[in-house]
Formats: structure tokens, sequence, C-alpha cells
């Protein structure tokens, strides 16, 4: 479906047209991800029913300047013809800017080499604050109308924004309507505001998300609270959205958009126990996960970052981490020299067969369970939790999260103190947050009991790398 070169602003497509003949109408996306939806990770989420994906954000002035030669082959190297080449399509090309000029020139680079380009406008970090960029343009409406419609008018392919809401439904629709008048031809809705970040960060607002899909005609997106399987539907349904974005989702569970029914779960040469259907969704051995990432990541040409590499072993593996802990400390131990350094990549492969052998034997021994019993429930959350060897989503307390986004916010501050790129980190979920949708997982349990108070809300928080034993990955 995917379009294979550049085509002209004579006849690209736009709206509709676009989302269904050059995209072919995706569902399920996964989100741009400062060092995690990487082409590798790409490849992976793709095979596991991903039907759209954004890179990470790039720094438009830094891409199309290029001054080290070194900045842009790491964020999109087209020399290696792999990113962008028709396994890795569709896909839209992330940028991060704060000028018409420069985000034109870095477009036109990758303009050959993808569907679209997209406009982060959600960013919310003091490093974005500093910067110029992300969320701290949301009160600049003339400036982000004029990047939009610089590249609505001179960019070959269609340009894309994604955006966090406003506190009222009005502000928000507005917003979405410039971005629609200025070009945009989908939009991505985080129904969360700029303020929900860090610890206060919550859970996003599906009730603007629909007002914004009721007001513009170009296809929206959804992004926010999906967390298994079941949330997709329950978004679309909720939102009335065209297609739901997943981030942390993704990260833990790469097969996320993946049904239960598919043919995957099924090996009889295997534990029955081995794959777990639950809520419509499938939850793979995570050891597998990462084996086959792996494979990827040394398979192909293009360079991965080794702390791209770490930050997904650490997460997809993180059920089964906190009963291993040697092997998480030697995980945690490795050290990438460079990018691209295959002879970590054989260390971290030989770990996770050790770690897959003990998943083995344990789903072994637990053959003959019923799946209903394998599957607990998070005391503080009410959220299922999966057998410790399939991939699943990850809860956290909230003092810890709220440490964890001070001390990755403290992180960033100092890259960016070293003349290091600067960069957009995770979102962790958090206190002071609105109700969560009645119809997501997260909601049932919310809803069906009472109005969830702060500091219940604060235990639904994700678990971070940190509780799993990862070292802090600063987006770099
Ligand atoms: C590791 C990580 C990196 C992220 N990097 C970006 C980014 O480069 N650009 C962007 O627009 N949002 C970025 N985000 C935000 C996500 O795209 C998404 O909007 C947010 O996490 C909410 O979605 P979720 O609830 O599915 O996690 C990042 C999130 C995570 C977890």
């Amino acid at each position: 479906m995917a379009q294979s070169g550049p085509s002209t602003p004579q006849t690209k497509l736009g709206g509709y047209d676009f989302f269904r003949k050059v995209l072919g109408s995706p569902k399920y996306v996964v989100a741009p991800m400062v060092d995690q939806s990487e082409l590798a990770w790409r490849t992976l989420s793709r095979k596991y029913g991903a039907q759209l994906i954004y890179t990470p954000m790039i720094n438009a002035r830094m891409f199309a300047q290029d001054q080290r030669k070194s900045y842009r082959p790491e964020m999109f190297d087209i020399e290696n013809g792999e990113e962008g080449a028709p396994g890795d399509r569709p896909l839209i090309v992330q940028f991060a800017a704060n000028d018409p000029d420069w985000l034109l020139k870095a477009a036109k680079i990758v303009e050959g080499h993808c569907d679209a380009v997209d406009i982060n406008l959600g960013c919310p970090q003091d490093i974005a604050r500093r910067g110029h960029y992300g969320s701290f343009l949301q009160d600049e409406w003339d400036l982000i109308y004029k990047m939009i419609n610089n590249l609505h008018k001179n960019l070959a392919i269609p340009v894309t924004a994604k955006f966090r809401v406003f506190p009222t439904v009005e502000k928000t629709v507005e917003y979405a309507k410039m971005l629609e008048s200025a070009g945009a031809q989908i939009l991505t809705c985080h129904g969360r505001t700029r303020e929900q970040r860090g610890h206060h960060s919550g859970l996003a607002d599906w009730e603007k998300i629909r007002a914004v899909k009721e007001a513009v005609s170009v296809p929206v997106i959804a992004n926010g609270n999906i967390l298994f399987h079941s949330d997709i539907e329950a978004c679309l349904a909720a939102t009335g959205a065209d297609a739901v974005m997943s981030a942390e989702g993704n990260l833990y569970n790469p097969a996320l958009f993946l049904a239960a029914s598919s043919s995957s779960l099924a090996d009889p040469a295997l534990p029955s126990t081995w794959c777990v259907a639950s809520d419509g969704g499938a939850h793979l051995p995570h050891t597998r996960l990462a084996l086959e990432y792996l494979a990827i990541v040394k398979g192909q040409k293009t360079r991965t970052k080794g702390s791209a590499v770490k930050g997904h072993l650490f997460k997809l593996l993180r059920p089964a981490l906190g009963r291993a802990t040697d092997l998480r400390d030697r995980l945690g131990r490795i050290q990438v020299k460079r990018v691209g350094d295959k002879e970590a990549w054989d260390q971290y492969e030989a770990i996770v067969r050790e770690l897959d052998e003990r998943m083995l034997a344990d789903a072994k021994a637990a053959e003959g369970t019923p799946v209903d019993e394998l599957i607990t429930v998070h005391d503080p959350t009410g959220l299922k939790l999966m057998p410790h060897w399939v991939a699943q989503p990850y809860f956290r307390a909230a003092p810890k999260a709220a440490a964890q986004a001070e001390q990755n916010e403290e992180k960033a501050e100092e890259v960016v103190a070293k003349g290091g790129e600067p960069q957009c980190a995770p979102e962790p979920a958090g206190v002071d947050a609105p109700p969560p949708p009645p119809d997501s997982a997260v909601g049932k349990r919310a809803h069906s009991e009472r109005t969830p108070e702060p500091d219940e809300l604060a235990k639904r928080v994700r678990l971070t790398q940190e509780e799993a034993g990862e070292p802090v990955a600063v987006a770099s």
C-alpha cells in the first residue's frame, strides 16, 4: 500500500484519500519514541500487527545542518537503504522544530523515504521548553500554522501533527481545527494536557479526543491509555477515532496489537502455558520476542544504538528480571562500546537464552493449570498480571514514578548541558488525573466501583525500568 518514492505536490493525496490509499487504513499505530521506535523495533512491531509506525523525534535543525556529519545517519540512515524501504512502510518521520524553513529543509531530506512528515507538538518536558518545541509551541498558533502550511505547500508528501489536549474541550477543538486548516492531513491527539507530565501525568481524556474527531474532517489517531488489547476497541468506540496509537504499551508488549486468535499462539511442541490469550489479546513469551528483536538488530545493516537495545530488553523482560536478578545484573553490566557493537549483542543474546530456559521450565511446571489461575490481579490497580514469562504492561506505584520522572528530567538536563540534543523522554502516568475513560481496562474498574481518589489513581501508574533494575536510559 505504501508509496515507494516521492509523489509530486500536484498528485499528493490528502486526508482520508491518503489514509486509505497510501497508508492502507491503519488501525494499529506505534508512537514516535525517542531511542525506542528505531528501525529494528519497528520491524518487530510490524511483524506483530503494527500497521503504521512513527520514527523517534528528530531535531529538524540539527538534521538539516548536520555539522558533525553523524546526527543524520544516527537518526535516519538513508545510506544503508533500510530505513523507509518497502519493508519499513507505512512510515511517518517525526520532527521537532520551531522554524518553518529549517523544518522544510529537514523534511525535504526524508520526503522520498517515508509516507508523511509529522510535527511534534506534544513533548511536555522542560528540555522542550528550553528548546522551544513540542507542547511549548501550543500557545504560538501563528508559528505552528506557518510550519505546517510551509510543509503542506512545499513538500511532496503530506504533513501530519501530534499534539496534546488543552484543559478545556473548546480550546482543544479550536486548536485541532487550526492544525487542520494549516494543512495537517492526520491529527494524532494525545488525551493528556501539557501539564500532565511526570508524577502529574495521569490518564488520557478520551472525551476530548472524541470532540476533536467530531470537529475535523481529516483522520484522527487516538493516543493514551492503551495497555491491553481490549483497550483498542474500547478506545475506538469511545473516541470514534480512526486508529489508536500506543507508546509504552507497545514497548512492554510489542504484540499488543495481535489478536488472541493468532496462530502464533499455537505450537504443539511447546507447553500450552507458554503463550497466554487474555481479553482478546496475545501475550507471547518475552524472551522469544527479545531474541527475535536481537536477531533483527544483528541482521540489519542499519546500526542500532546500545541505549535503544538495552532499553528494549529491560522493558520487555521486566516481568522476569525481578526473579532472575543475577541475569538482570549481568544485563545491566554489558558495555556497548559503539553503535552497532556486535559483540555486545552476542552477550545480550546469551543472557536472554539463559532466561528463556528458565522461563520455559516455569511454563512447563505450570502446565495443566487453567489460564485463569495463571492470571492474577495487581492489587493496587485491579489490572491483570500475566504469568512472568509473557510480555505484558507494567504498572508502578506513584512515589517511584515521581522520583523516576524527576530523575529522567535531571539526566536530560545534564545531556543538554553537555551539548547533547534536547529530546522527549517517557511520560509516566501519575496523579491529579481526570477519571479514566469508562471503557478502558483502567477505567472499567474505576467506574464500576467509584470515582477514584487521587492517591488511588497514583497507584495506577506504570512501572519504570528502574524497578526492574534498569539503568535509567536518557534520551540522547
Ligand atoms: C520512551 C518514549 C519516548 C517518547 N518519545 C516521543 C517522541 O519522540 N515524540 C513524541 O511525539 N512523543 C514521544 N513520546 C510520547 C508518546 O509518543 C505518547 O504520546 C505517550 O507516551 C502517550 O502514549 P502511551 O499512553 O501509549 O504511552 C515518547 C514516549 C515514550 C514512552
